[in-house]
């Protein structure tokens, strides 16, 4: 790292820098008029920035300076339980888990991410095998028939760093589910398994199938947020609906009442394809005042995918490039209600 600003570093104009470490150009003006994003120059009514300091304000939440909001592992853990959840499948659940997982772990928060998927999409990603032992099904298993809690013996070391693991799924999730429904309680079990582990963590991200059933049930009732990735398409965007009305559901039933929406994440978006473009603000219209977006939106990006095919986060592969940020971004829009107001 130098101080010495390098030609990749030549200042932008603060519209191109919005657009490029995906947060929107009103929070970036707000920060820039008011101190906390340092401007390098103004010419007219034009804000050039440079990029490493766009990029400092997103990682710092635009709270304070660098050396003052570094995480400290002697801080008590913060125990949050995020599920991550919609009804269509391909929408970037797992992606999403996946990725911000890696971003609470470059910020050196103490990650524990749960695969609930009988398909193990996470699982793999994190570089096991689909059936590895024991797993999350083994350890349901084990609380249904004699009450044992068995969690701890199920978590994995991911290479995100040694704060971040995994309680891997298998296929036999699939027979758990069959199990589970003539199982007393049969919601709170995930609940119950969690809640030894869930506060040596900062954050436990819960990534669902695509499929209302008791497994994702049990995700929504152990949580205490849930982020609904959706894809700006007229499809997934009736899923988002469905979404909400199930956790509405969750909670007047009684089964979860303090779960919240912390936000819906808008993915996938191809900014080449103009339907995607004017969907974007579309949809932040049809659920305004219902349910709030997320600033950061996920583009549809290569590198993503490139990553995945590596068994690497996006931010291991390409950490400057702009998804890596905006999962930075993101990062910081999730844990700015947790912190104390500045
Ligand atoms: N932002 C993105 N850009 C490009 N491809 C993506 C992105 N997010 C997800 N994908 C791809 O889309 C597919 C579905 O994503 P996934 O996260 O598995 O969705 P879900 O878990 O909701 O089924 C995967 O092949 C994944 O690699
Ligand atoms: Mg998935």
């Amino acid at each position: 790292m130098t101080d010495v600003p390098t030609e990749a570093d030549a200042p932008i104009p603060l519209r191109d820098a919005a657009e490029q470490y995906g947060a929107t150009y009103a929070r970036l003006q707000k920060a820039a008029h008011d101190g906390r994003l340092v401007v390098d120059r103004r010419i007219g009514k034009n804000v050039l920035v440079r990029p490493s300091e766009v990029q400092r304000f997103l990682r710092e939440n635009g709270r304070t300076r660098a050396s003052q909001s570094q995480p400290s592992l002697q801080e008590a853990p913060l125990g949050k339980i995020i599920t991550i959840t919609t009804l269509k499948g391909g929408t970037g659940k797992t992606t999403t888990t996946f990725n911000l997982g890696a971003a609470f772990a470059e910020q050196g928060k103490r990650v524990l991410m749960i695969d609930i998927d009988p398909q193990a999409n996470l699982t793999q990603l994190c570089g096991l095998t689909p059936a590895p032992e024991p797993t999350l099904a083994t350890a349901i298993m084990q609380w249904l028939r004699q009450r044992a809690k068995t969690l701890d013996q199920t978590i994995v070391e991911t290479s995100f760093g040694p704060h971040a693991q995994l309680v891997p799924a298998s296929l036999l999730l699939s027979r758990v589910e069959r199990e589970l429904l003539h199982a007393p309680r049969r919601e709170y079990v995930l609940q119950e398994l969690l809640e030894d582990v869930a506060p040596r963590y900062d954050v436990v991200l819960i990534d669902t199938p695509p499929s209302a059933s008791d497994l994702v049930n049990n995700a929504l009732v152990a949580a205490h947020e849930v982020i609904i990735p959706v894809i700006p398409e007229p499809l997934p965007v009736s899923g988002l609906q469905y979404s909400i009305e199930d956790v509405a559901k969750i909670r007047e039933t009684k089964l979860n009442p303090n779960l919240q929406i912390r936000g819906v994440l808008i993915t996938k978006v191809d900014r080449r394809r103009a339907q995607h473009r004017e969907a974007v603000p579309q949809l932040r219209e049809a659920f305004a005042g219902e349910v709030h977006f997320f600033d950061t939106i996920i583009g549809d990006a290569t590198r993503i995918v490139e990553a995945q095919g590596r068994q690497r986060s996006v931010l291991q592969y390409d950490p400057s490039g702009a998804s890596s940020q905006a999962y930075r971004a993101l990062v910081n829009e999730v844990m700015h209600e947790w912190q104390p107001a500045a």
